[in-house]
């Protein structure tokens, strides 16, 4: 039997190009060699998105993303979190097996608790019981499934590392190997991809660029790639660009080479570099963003396909509730 990889998707924007290299890509290379289980956290993205119809839409275009990128529906398992409600209800019974001092120490709160520290808020400012419970609501999304390896950037390490934890204990006081411990596979890359600022590209920088963008937003965008001020004649060092850094990740070793000789040769301004950047994403996504709007633009059979991933995943979970409903003692499902 094939290994299980697991990983969930929060629906909070625009998916960009570091969701792309940092969990999409490297999700969709394992679906190779593992069964896989791919997910939109919805109710996770609900402890900051407090819109219905901006969720609706992120929804979308998550789901979207995934299938444009060639997610196959049919092998391996797909739908939206808040389609299967054993989630939740394994959630609550996780949460009575979690040491309260991890939810204390896990990161995304903590940083929210020292934000509020350093503006001399109360600590508890802007932090709901969902974002403080996150965790748990993750460790019965992986352990739900059976999951063996779950691929996530490096933010998300100590949330898995918190459902190994969790199964590992479940199993020891219950005396029965009811979860299987499941192992983070981090993308190391994750941390180096750069947004229009240099720093690490993400949403709450405001430095991103989505990865469907028609040719003339694309354009604009990455015009707005911060580079230094050299002039077009003078020789430039490509390893500290973000464009070359950009490039870099999308094109081929013998591309790369190439700019980087014409950096380092001067007579080549940003202009040209960005031109080449375009160039490879377009290469890159062309295909599939023509599948994405098309996608977009027919959201019933977004849904369709969700409601039948639902349909699929669903008795899976139902099986395992019922083993933990017995093993704790409550009973079948009636
Ligand atoms: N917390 C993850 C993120 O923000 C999303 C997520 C939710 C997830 N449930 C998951 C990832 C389960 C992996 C496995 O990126």
């Amino acid at each position: 039997m094939k290994k299980i990889s697991l990983t969930g998707i929060k629906p909070t924007g625009t998916p960009h190009l570091g969701n792309y290299l940092g969990a999409i890509r490297p999700a969709l290379e394992l679906t190779k060699n593992y069964d896989t289980v791919y997910f939109i956290a919805d109710y996770h993205a609900l402890t900051t998105v407090h819109d219905g119809a901006e969720m609706h839409d992120n929804i979308h275009k998550v789901a979207a993303t995934w299938l444009a990128m060639g997610l196959d529906p049919e092998k391996g398992l797909f739908y939206k979190q808040s389609d299967i409600p054993e989630i939740f209800e394994l959630s609550w019974a996780l949460s009575c097996f979690t040491p309260k001092g991890f939810m204390n120490r896990a990161h995304a709160y903590k940083a929210k608790v020292e934000a509020n520290r350093a503006e001399n808020l109360d600590l508890d400012t802007n932090i709901n019981m969902g974002l403080y419970c996150y965790p748990c609501l993750m460790d019965a999304d992986i352990l739900m499934f059976g999951a063996d390896v779950v691929p996530v950037g490096k933010d998300q390490k100590q949330h898995v590392e918190f459902a190994r934890d969790v199964a590992i204990r479940f199993n020891k006081q219950m005396n029965k190997d009811v979860f299987t411990i499941p192992e983070p596979l981090i993308q190391e890359s994750t941390d180096v991809i750069p947004g229009l600022d240099g720093r690490k590209m993400s949403k709450s920088y405001d430095n991103t660029i989505e990865i469907f963008l028609e040719s003339k937003a694309l354009k604009k965008k990455l015009g707005k790639i911060v580079t230094n001020s050299q002039g077009i004649e003078e020789p430039k060092d490509p390893d500290s660009c973000n464009v070359f850094k950009l490039f870099k990740l999308f094109a081929t070793e013998d591309e790369c080479a190439d700019l980087a000789a014409k950096y380092r040769a001067g007579g080549m301004g940003w202009g040209y570099a960005k031109g080449e950047l375009q160039r490879v994403l377009e290469r890159t996504f062309g295909d599939a963003r023509e599948k994405y709007f098309d996608l977009m633009a027919h959201p019933e059979r977004i849904d369709e396909i969700l409601c039948a991933g639902a349909e699929k995943a669903r008795p899976v979970a139902k099986a395992r509730l019922e083993q933990v409903r017995e093993v704790i003692g409550v009973g079948k499902i009636v």
